[in-house]
């Protein structure tokens, strides 16, 4: 659930117990927001900034009760989430799939190399650019890039197919390289920034695991490895609450020994870490020529299965084969 909107335009110094020395220590310790300051742990505002002890826990508490309610009704929390504004994906297929298109979050897409997990991610940096009556949320796009496959001429037809045109599309979608793990937090903090300012509603990581993987390999490194992974997906969820930003993440399967003879069992990288982390798992396919979207975990949609084509004009709609 994102924060409430009554705390915009509300400065740190506006909270209880919190003048103007705290603010400057916040400010300095890069909390420049109260909602940054109502989502951060108290013990890991104590690491990062000067705040005396004790002061970190209060100044957070005081920023939680402004911007969270305490408790809610469900019929509250319902009437909550029909302000939420979904984003399409630009296929009826994978919209209907998800009950309406992409929410707040984080969205996962699971899959083998070629099956359209990138191509998704490009064509989302464009829906979101849509006016909200064709589906989009008239917002722009940040773009982690973990592996190099972030293509912007790919962005041309798909643009074209989907009826948006000029060249301030492109300018509308922020791309970060990141080159290894580190570097990746660092995208993630920047895409913070962009969500903060209103920049970004939309965050994709592609991939999430893949500097994890390559870096923390070997069993005893996978401790470290899924602790570190832990921390990211934690930001991750932290900013989708604060912004109410929409995430994509894409992960790769592993495949592990076939059992039954002829039968590749595969499941997805990151173990428990991002299977509870990721709030809705989609897993793709290739298949006939097509590609076959099926929802593996959510707390609200059942597990369907869609198809899509993937095609030089993008993502695009296809009958089931029978
Ligand atoms: N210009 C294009 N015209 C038609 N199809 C294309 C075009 N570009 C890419 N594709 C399709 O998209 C596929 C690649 O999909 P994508 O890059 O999304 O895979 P991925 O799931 O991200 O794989 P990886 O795990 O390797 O990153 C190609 O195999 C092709 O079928
Ligand atoms: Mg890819």
């Amino acid at each position: 659930m994102g924060c409430e909107d009554g705390e915009e335009g509300l400065e740190l110094e506006d909270l209880e117990g919190i003048g103007s020395a705290t603010a400057e220590k916040l400010r300095r310790a890069g909390i420049n927001t109260v909602k940054q300051l109502a989502c951060i742990p108290a013990r890991e505002l104590e690491e990062i900034s000067e705040l005396a002890e004790g002061k970190a826990g209060e100044a957070v508490r005081s920023a939680r009760e402004a911007v969270f309610p305490k408790v809610m009704t469900a019929r509250e929390y319902l009437e909550k989430r029909k302000e939420i504004r979904f984003l399409t994906t630009g296929s009826k297929n994978l919209d209907n799939l998800l009950c309406g298109g992409l929410e707040p979050g984080i969205t996962e897409l699971i899959g083998a190399y070629g099956t359209g997990k990138t191509q998704v991610c490009l064509q989302l940096c464009l829906t979101v650019q849509l006016t909200r009556n064709r589906g989009g949320l008239d917002g722009a796009a940040f773009y982690i890039d973990t592996e190099d496959t972030f293509k912007p001429e790919r962005l041309y037809p798909m643009a074209k197919a989907l009826g948006l045109e000029g060249d301030q599309i492109l300018d509308r979608v922020h791309v970060f390289r990141a080159i290894n793990s580190d570097h990746q937090f660092e995208g993630l903090r920047i895409a913070q920034e962009y969500a903060a300012d209103r920049k970004a509603n939309l965050i994709i990581v592609d991939s999430l695991t893949a500097h994890f993987r390559a870096e923390y390999s070997g069993r005893e490194n996978l401790v470290s490895r899924q602790q570190r992974l832990n921390t990211f997906i934690h930001q991750l969820q932290r900013v989708s609450t604060m912004y109410d930003a929409i995430i994509v993440v894409t992960n790769q399967i592993l495949d592990i020994p076939e059992v039954i003879p002829g039968v590749k069992p595969a499941r997805p990288a990151g173990g428990n870490v991002v299977a509870h982390g990721c709030t809705f798992r989609l897993w793709l396919e290739r298949s006939k020529g097509m590609t076959r979207v099926s929802v593996i975990d959510s707390p609200k949609h059942p597990k369907n299965t869609a198809w899509v084509m993937l095609t030089e004009a993008g993502v695009s709609d296809v009958e089931a084969p029978r």
